[in-house]
């Protein structure tokens, strides 16, 4: 194991990856709408996966059964796409892509809105996003992992919301879950310290209500809230730099 440090090839193709799996996120946008199932969207995705000349990383993944996770509402995140579930109005969800291009990974998520969605649910989602970015902000080489964290919990705790604290973000690029383990709640200057090189995600998945997780008995991949209020989650895959991060998953030049 240990946190594997990116050759200059390795970082080229983990950026193109990411980038096929945030154009992917930006394709399917035009066909999230009322009354489409999730298992339409994950067909739409994992076609223009494959005619990219990539592969859909969950497929198949430790028996995961789709090319994408679509988790709706009170469901934190591994939702499997289905065709009994359809979109409706004032729904949320996180559509979590993973790409595999020439053997490199890159894993990206967002939120999108159905139709008309609450001032609450959409307050829950911008508060999310902002998680994500004052994680990416403590990305520099030298800071300790932990503080990725330190930064993410601070803000949501102000917000009034908590952290999910068992599912985790993790280091990618050669494999899917690589070391390290990137908790989204954390105490300041905890764990390794960062160094140019390394690649990893930050996913936060924020819950409105309890923290606690509880995964679908049947399916053995579903995670919901235990007091079925919304969660939210975006996720980037990040590249330590010289001088700080590069977001390898952003294909809008925000960052
Ligand atoms: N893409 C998810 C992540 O961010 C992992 C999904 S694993 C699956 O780590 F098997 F559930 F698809
Ligand atoms: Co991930
Ligand atoms: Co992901």
């Amino acid at each position: 194991m240990g946190i594997i440090i990116k050759s200059k090839e390795q970082i080229d193709g983990i950026r193109k990856s990411s980038k096929l799996a945030a154009q992917a996120l930006i394709y399917i946008e035009e066909f999230v709408k009322e009354g489409v199932s999730t298992e339409f969207l994950n067909q739409k995705i994992h076609d223009f996966i494959i005619e990219h000349g990539a592969t859909p990383a969950t497929l198949g993944y430790g028996g995961y059964p789709k090319s994408c996770c679509i988790s709706l509402n009170e469901v934190i995140c591994h939702g499997i796409p289905s065709e009994d579930t359809i979109l409706k109005n004032g729904d949320i969800l996180n559509i979590d892509v993973t790409t595999i291009l020439d053997g490199y990974y890159g894993d990206t998520s967002k939120m999108y809105t159905v139709g008309e969605v609450s001032e609450d649910a959409l307050r829950l989602i911008e508060t999310t996003k902002h998680c994500l970015d004052l994680g990416i902000q403590q990305v520099r080489p030298g800071n300790h992992v932990g503080n990725i964290g330190f930064a993410i919990q601070r803000y949501a705790k102000v917000k009034g919301y908590s952290v999910v604290y068992e599912f985790c973000g993790h280091g990618v690029g050669v494999d899917f879950h690589e070391d390290p383990q990137v908790d989204h709640a954390a105490r300041r200057n905890s764990g390794p310290k960062l160094q140019p090189g390394m690649t990893f995600t930050i996913e936060p998945m924020i819950n409105q209500g309890k923290a606690r997780a509880k995964v679908d008995k049947q399916d053995g991949w579903t995670a919901r809230t235990v007091d079925n209020k919304l969660s939210a989650q975006f996720e980037h895959t990040i590249l330590v730099t010289e001088t700080g991060y590069e977001v390898l998953t952003d294909v809008s030049d925000e960052y």
